[in-house]
């Protein structure tokens, strides 16, 4: 077999990626990179002439298309009508990006817990979501690559004083859900490998959105060794790696992109 060149091992062309949440403030940056890198998108989002709008604002190489879904991770039947629908709009997909959450409101004082199961409930959704894109890619054939989206907090835990005065303490549900969206990743990369189904976590570190409380951000910045916030451009090269052929051999990883967050 001739090795294949590194434009060959990064190109998207003729695969179909579906991103949830991809309306939002990381998923709109991941979508553009995989429409960029040749992909057809099929754009995820709770309502679905949103995801329509946002589909056709997205780059189109080639000959490719992009679509508009609505799914929420909270409804197992509407996750199976989305994946239903994704597949009768783009006729097959390749490439999962579990990337949306419901964040849940309260922190360890005053959680709920209505609150906390509903949190860890995003689960239940991207596993569900995440077995139908498998038994779909074992019934086509040709594989598929799921990307899970972590946290710098399912890793560590997070600084105290960085929230203290300033706003509610980083969510203990959405510890306890990215924690388990890591280990989650694992074993299903495990059980699936041999199907051909490849299974990978994406953990972003700090990327507060614009809306973020401007004084817990520039704390947040003294705690990164590089001293500032991730840009969402800063995840796109990872994205393309992951659901390419770039990163065939990988499966059950967690590529850590957070500023040197996680490394002192
Ligand atoms: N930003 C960061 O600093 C950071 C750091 C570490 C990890 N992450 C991870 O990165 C991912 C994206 O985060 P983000 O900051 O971009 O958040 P975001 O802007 O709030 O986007 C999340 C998206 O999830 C969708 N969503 C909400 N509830 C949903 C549900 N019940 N079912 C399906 N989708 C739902 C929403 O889209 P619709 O309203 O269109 O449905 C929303 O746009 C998340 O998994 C997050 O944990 C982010």
């Amino acid at each position: 077999m001739a090795e294949p060149t590194i434009q060959q091992l990064f190109d998207l062309s003729g695969k179909t990626a579906l991103v949830t949440g991809a309306t939002g403030w990381l998923g709109a940056a991941l979508s553009r990179a995989l429409a960029e890198a040749g992909a057809n998108v099929v754009v995820s989002s709770r309502k679905q002439e949103k995801a329509q709008a946002f589909a056709r604002e997205l780059p189109v190489r080639n000959a490719a298309r992009h679509y508009g879904i609505e799914m929420d991770y909270l409804d197992p039947a509407s996750i199976e009508r989305g994946v239903a629908d994704a597949i009768r709009q783009a006729g097959r997909i390749d490439i999962l990006v579990n990337n949306g959450y419901e964040l849940s409101p309260g922190d360890l004082t005053n959680i709920t817990p209505e609150a906390f199961n509903k949190q860890l409930s995003n689960a239940t959704g991207c596993f569900l979501l995440a077995r139908h894109i498998h038994d779909h890619a074992v019934q086509r054939g040709g594989g598929a690559s799921i990307i899970m989206l972590g946290s710098m907090y399912a890793l560590v835990g997070s600084y105290p004083d960085a929230y203290a005065g300033i706003c509610q303490a980083s969510s203990v549900a959405y510890h306890t859900l990215k924690g388990g969206i890591v280990q989650m990743t694992r074993h299903l990369a495990v059980y699936w490998a041999k199907d051909g189904v490849r299974v990978n976590t994406l953990t972003p570190g700090p990327f507060p959105a614009p809306t973020a409380p401007r004084a817990m951000v520039e704390r947040l910045c003294t705690k990164s060794p590089m001293g500032r916030m991730g840009r969402p451009d800063e995840l796109k090269g990872a994205v393309v790696f992951l659901a390419s052929d770039a990163s065939g051999y990988m499966t059950g990883q967690n590529v850590v992109i957070d500023g040197g967050w996680t490394a002192w």
